[in-house]
Formats: structure tokens, sequence, C-alpha cells
């Protein structure tokens, strides 16, 4: 792949140093913070308090571990409103020590500030649970029948009024205030939760320096068209407020140029230059996609947590006779695309019935989000199919095997395990366990990705390639997984390992400040386009 050259820790703690000075700040703003606060339900009460979960809380968590990080998010429990108290009045009261203690604890040698802003329930309530989920998330990811959905109805516009927009201010404001004793702040906005954030920050301050990267897909301009033009046109001017606007695939950063081109009336686009001019200044648009640490992900694979579902797999394994495994993980989510992976292996198993005694396939799967009635529907068709394959089988012989995958360590133990991954989304911003999978996996395992995935653009050249809807192509695909010649599941593998490695969360995170002190400096940010390998991808005629 490689024009892209590794990044040393040096080059960032430079950056950092150039872009913050002595007592310059990075302000991170999202909605989940990456600490959750709760009071133990037995005893006296006490907080406790656990990591924020979800892929953008992992990606930032560690970032207060190298430059001095102030870090603004939402109140989402009771438990987090009783810190918020604490930490941001930094009252001296009865309940500060155990919060430092716990920040500590929990985020371990950081200079981190974490803001956390109570909103009101009824804006939160529309915010999260109606405008951000499952509206933005369902139309980026292109997940509603269209024939019945979205509406855009008066109790969506309501959201957009007295939810999205407001705390949207109501964060932007917090992140100025945190930030009024910082010279130079850089803002980090985070996700679609913010879309609003940018430009309020530069109402109040004109000079600031905002990034706001977006962690899901943005879809095509056709998307957008569905929904009126007094939604889609403040959001893509919130961005536009920004110096930079990062997406996870410069498919979607194209994307974002044409939405910007056919909704924004007075922005002149350069779609080669990947940038826009709008009201006196620039903005850039760049892909950064994100990735794991491989590091901490080796280590936490080798802990105990993770060699506990081992043997436990183990175990079963052997019960069954030792079959090869075929795995998938990921959430309990319609653009997850479970129910086709289900429905290819269905497909196989008819084509080569001797599969069924030598091969499962193991399914980590985590419910979420399961009050959102599509969710809960999608789940039930995804069991009804399950239930129909594995038929009345005794639980080692069926094909299929589920395991709650809420537990992340056994999703691991899994992909230690496979020989081959199915990671088949509609669509997805990037999708980490495609990433996971070639660092962890220790049998050679074979990716099977589909072009769909955000990860697709920087791994489908070694990966077995599908369309997402394609049940015929995924179960072939699968099946040529298992058949491959080690040699060449060994050469595919060591060339996704070094793309990877290289390609990880630090150059991510380092890609993105160097075009942030670029800007500073008034010169082009030096990200360059990256190679789809999607491009390359060969299917068999049908
Ligand atoms: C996933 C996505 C993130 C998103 C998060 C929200 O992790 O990859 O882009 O911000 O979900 O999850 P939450 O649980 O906070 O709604």
């Amino acid at each position: 792949m490689g024009h892209a050259v590794s990044v040393p820790d040096d080059t960032r703690r430079a950056l950092l140093r150039e872009l913050l000075g002595d007592t310059g700040r990075l302000v991170v703003v999202s909605n989940r913070g990456p600490i959750t606060f709760d009071r133990a339900d037995a005893g006296d009460g006490r907080l406790t308090a656990a990591r924020g979960s979800g892929g953008l809380v992992t990606a930032l968590a560690e970032l207060g571990r190298h430059a001095p990080l102030t870090w603004v998010a939402a109140s989402l429990t009771e438990g987090d409103r009783a810190a918020a108290r604490v930490l941001n009045d930094g009252r001296s009261g009865p309940g500060d020590a155990r919060v430092r203690e716990l920040l500590e604890e929990t985020l371990p040698g950081q200079d981190l500030r974490l803001v956390y802003v109570s909103l009101s329930d009824e804006v939160y309530d529309r915010h999260y649970r109606s405008f951000s989920n499952p509206f933005l998330w369902f139309v980026q990811h292109e997940m509603y029948a269209n024939a019945y959905a979205p509406m855009i109805d008066d109790t969506l516009i309501d959201a957009w009024r007295k939810g999205y927009r407001p705390a949207n201010v109501q964060l932007a404001d917090a992140a100025v205030d945190a930030a009024a004793d910082t010279t130079n702040p850089v803002f980090l906005l985070q996700d679609y939760h913010l879309y609003l954030a940018a430009a309020r920050i530069r109402e109040r301050l004109p000079d600031a320096t905002i990034l706001h990267f977006n962690h899901i897909p943005w879809p095509s301009e056709s998307q957008w068209r569905l929904i009126p033009q007094s939604l889609r046109r403040p959001i893509c001017e919130g961005l536009l407020a920004c110096d930079i606007v990062g997406l996870q695939t410069d498919r979607y950063a194209s994307h974002f140029l044409d939405t910007v081109a056919s909704f924004v009336r007075d922005a002149r686009v350069d779609r080669d230059g990947r940038n826009v001019a709008w009201r006196g200044r620039r903005i850039r648009v760049r892909a950064y996609p994100i990735s794991v640490d491989p590091d901490g992900l080796l280590r936490f694979a080798a802990s105990n947590a993770v060699e506990q579902r081992l043997e436990r797999l183990s175990d079963r394994l052997d019960r069954a006779g030792r079959p090869r495994l075929i795995v998938r993980a990921d959430r309990i989510e319609p653009s997850k695309n479970a129910l086709r992976g289900f429905l290819a292996l269905e497909t196989l198993l008819d084509r080569r019935p001797e599969l069924r005694h030598q091969v499962r396939f193991l399914a980590v799967q985590a419910p979420t989000r399961t009050e959102i009635a599509e969710y809960a529907e999608y789940g039930s068709a995804v069991r009804e199919v399950v239930a129909r394959i594995n038929g009345m089988a005794e639980p080692d012989e069926q094909p299929i095997w589920i395991y709650d995958g809420s537990d992340y360590a056994m999703a691991i133990a899994a992909l230690r395990l496979a020989e081959v991954v199915l990671v088949n989304p509609l669509v997805d911003g990037m999708n980490l366990v495609a990433k996971e999978a070639i660092l962890v996996g220790e049998r050679d395992p074979v990716l099977v990705l589909s072009e769909t995935a955000g990860a697709a653009e920087q791994l489908a050249a070694d990966a077995l390639s599908i369309a997402a809807a394609d049940v015929v192509g995924t179960a072939t695909a699968m099946e040529r997984g298992l058949a491959m010649p080690a040699e060449e599941r060994r050469a595919r593998l060591r060339r996704l390992r070094a793309l990877v490695r290289q390609q990880d969360l630090d150059w991510w995170l380092t890609r993105q400040l160097r075009d942030v002190a670029a800007v500073r400096r008034g010169l082009v940010p030096p990200s360059r386009r990256l190679r789809d390998t999607v491009r390359g991808v060969e299917s068999e005629a049908v």
C-alpha cells in the first residue's frame, strides 16, 4: 500500500508542542464522555466509575496521556450529574476526593479536566433519543426503508428545535467557557451529535482552531435530499464553521463535498483540492481512517479475562470434535447485516453438506439500543433465522453458536481462534472488528469484508471482498476462505497486519494534529488522499 510513512511518537509530541505551547490544551467535545459515573446499587450509594463504551471513547480515552486535555461531554447518568457538580466548579466538598480518586483510577496518568454538562431531560431525550438516534444514525447509515421512514413530522422538528439545537449550544458554550484560561485551544469535536457546535464556538471565538471528526458514514447527497433544506443546510453550515472536517474515508469526504455543493447556496466547492470556500473562510475536508492501538489490543488479547474465555471455547470445540471456526463479532444492529451472514452460512451448508461437521459459525452478538423498535424487530428476525438453521441439533452440533457479546473479552477470544472472519455491514463508518481480527488472529484468518465497510478502503485488496446484499457471494467467499492454501492466507495476513500496524490509532491522531498545525500556519493540510483498494476488487462471473 505504502505511501504513508509511519509516524514516530516524537512527531506527535512536537506537533502538540507547536500547537499548544506551554499553556494550551486540546478540548475534546463529544456526547458520551470517557467515564460513566454511577451510584453503587447497594450500600452507601457511593459513586463508582467505568470507562465509557463504544468506538469513539475507545479511540480518545488515552489522549490525556499525551497532551493536556479538557473533555466536555453530556452527563448521561445520575452519577455523572453528581460528579459534574464536583468536576465543573472545582468546589471542595464531601464528594470531591472520591470523584478525583475515581478519575485517577479509571484514566490514570492523564492531564485531564473533565467537564460534564447536565442537560435537562427534555433537551437530552429529544437530542439523543429522537434526533441523533435513530434519525441521524439511520439517515447516515441509509437504514430507513424509504417508503415508510423517515417521517419529518412535528415530533422530529420539535426534537431538532428543543433538543438537538440547544444541546449543541450548551455543549459548545461549556467548551468555550472551559477554554477561557487557555491560550491556543484546539477544539476537536466528535461525531453526529454535534453538527452545530462548531458554529457556536466560532460565533464566540472567531479565531478558534476547530476540527470536527465524524465517526459514522456521510452518505451521498441523494440520501440528504430526502430531508428538508431547513435541516440539511444548517447541518452542512454548522460543519463549515470548522477549519477542518474529518471523515473516516475519502468516499465520505467526497460525499460531504457534494452535499455542500448541492445545499449550501454561497459555498464554492473545490472537489480536487478538497476544500470549500465559504463566507471568507476556507474549510478543508480530509479523511482520517480510525484504527486501534495494536500493542494495547495485543496486551488485552493475552489477559486473563480473554484466556478464561478461550478455555471455555476450547472445551466446547473439543466436545464438538475440533471444528474450524467462522467468526463474527458485532452489535445486534441492522446495519451490521448479521441476517444475511447467517443466510450465507445456510447457503454454504446446502452447497457443501459435509461442512456441517467440520465448521461452526461462532457469532458474538451484543444487544444494543433495544428500546428502538427497529433494533428489536431486527433482533427477532435474526433469532428466527438462527433457530431455523440450527434446527433440533444438540447445542455443540449446531452450525451457529451465539454468545452474548457485551463480553468484549469473548469477542477477542473468538477472533483469536477464527479461520474466517465475516465483517459484512451494509454500511459502517469504519468497522474496527476487521482491524482487531487482523491483529489478534492466531490461525491465519481470512477476512471476508463487505465493500461498504469504511475499512474496505484500506483493507479490500487483501480481504475477500463481497457486496453486502450478496448472500450467494458471501457463501462463496466463506467457502474460498476455508479452502485457501496456508501460504496465501499468510501472505495476505502479513500485508494486512503491516498496514494496520502502520495506520494505527496514533497515525489517525497525528495526521489530524499535523493538519491542524498546518492550518494554523496558513498552509494546506498535508494529509493526502488514500488509495481506495475497493477499486481493484475482482469478482467471479455469476
Ligand atoms: C458507535 C459509533 C460512534 C458513536 C457511538 C455512539 O460506537 O462508532 O461513532 O459515537 O456508537 O454510541 P452511544 O452508545 O454513545 O449512543
